[in-house]
């Protein structure tokens, strides 16, 4: 089974990130052959500064080696080190209705957000199926939010196959990571970097600090019940079993417990649930070049497994010499 995710390097990644995406992709490593790509030809439809795509690019590699992605196991390179894809996504947008991109909910909240659209963002659908397609993976596990592109993908690829009458692209699984509901930020919405309200896992301790105790919380009094829907309640139960958490939310809702008390408690977690990571990160990061050699070598093997398959959807498209028709597929 191939599994392939990919994560945008646009910031430093925050709690949502982690428990939405990132630790179930360091967990797949062992249910299959896993290739993770940092996503930086995405990130130029938002991010316009070259040093710092770089950078966070290199923060993103660092942090999944920080939750324990082994590189030995899984596949982790950086997606314009496989400019191939960009090729493929040529050869997809041809085949791409206009009118399938036009319903793009992502696309469509950009726009009406009053956001000014780039067409790479219209495009970026096709980028992300060429993504999945040119290693014909298996499952794809994102996040719900993501679904709509998955859909997309699978019919991409159903009309390439039709258009050149040849199965050259097999039709992905989405795999939704939904156990984990979603993350939710210190001011109550959905955590988002675009929102402004993380808690970013591997910044400065102070500045988690200053994150968590600002979760904001109502007026009710102490030794009021509380309503254990919110953020603060929601945010601490993602480090708490499920015993702890049953016990926690008796006392919230019995009346007596104060917001300070829980956000205490939930820093103190935190900090120690990070904690390994962290020094696996400060590991990584003052191993100059190996981070570069992870990516390098990911790269390497990813393209190998890549290259057929785009030789496979050139031909197919009739693009090239061509191959003799005995070594074509059926
Ligand atoms: P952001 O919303 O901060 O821009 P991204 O869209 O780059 O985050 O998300 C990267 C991955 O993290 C996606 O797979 C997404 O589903 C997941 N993710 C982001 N925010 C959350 C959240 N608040 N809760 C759960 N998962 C999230
Ligand atoms: N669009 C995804 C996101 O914003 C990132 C992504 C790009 C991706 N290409 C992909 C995810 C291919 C899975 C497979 O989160």
């Amino acid at each position: 089974m191939r599994i392939l995710s990919g994560i945008q390097p646009s910031g430093e990644p925050h709690l949502g990130n982690y428990f939405g995406a990132m630790r179930q992709h360091v967990e797949l490593m062992a249910k299959g052959e896993a290739i993770y790509f940092l996503a930086d030809y995405h990130s130029m439809t938002s991010i316009r500064d070259a040093a710092e795509r770089r950078r966070f690019t290199r923060e993103l590699a660092l942090d999944y080696l920080a939750l324990g992605l082994d590189p030995a196991r899984a596949i982790l390179y950086r997606q314009s080190d496989l400019p191939e894809v960009t090729e493929l996504a040529w050869l997809l947008t041809t085949v791409t209705p206009m009118g399938l991109l036009e319903r793009a909910h992502s696309f469509k909240d950009k726009v009406a957000q009053g956001m000014t659209v780039n067409h790479g963002l219209f495009a970026y659908p096709v980028l992300m199926a060429a993504d999945i397609l040119i290693y014909n993976a298996d499952i794809v596990p994102v996040g719900q939010d993501q679904k709509q592109h998955l859909e997309m993908t699978r019919d991409i690829a159903g009309s390439f196959n039709h258009t050149y009458g040849i199965e050259v692209f097999k039709l992905p699984e989405p795999m939704i990571l939904e156990h984990v509901a979603v993350v939710p930020g210190v001011d109550g919405r959905k955590m988002s970097k675009s929102y402004g309200n993380t808690i970013r896992m591997f910044a400065p301790p102070g500045e988690i600090k200053k994150a968590v105790m600002g979760i904001v919380t109502d007026s009710t009094p102490v030794d009021q019940p509380k309503d254990t829907t919110t953020a603060l309640f929601q945010l601490w139960s993602l480090f708490a079993t499920a015993d702890e958490r049953a016990e926690l939310f008796a006392r919230a809702k019995a009346g007596g417990l104060g917001y300070g008390d829980v956000k205490k408690d939930l820093l103190a977690r935190l900090t120690a649930h990070f904690a390994p990571l962290r020094a696996r990160r400060e590991e990584w990061s003052q191993r100059g070049h190996d981070v570069e050699d992870v990516l390098r070598d990911g790269a390497q093997r990813a393209r190998a497994i890549a290259r057929p398959i785009l030789e496979a959807a050139r031909d197919a498209a009739g693009l090239g010499a061509g191959r003799p028709e005995a070594t074509r597929p059926d």
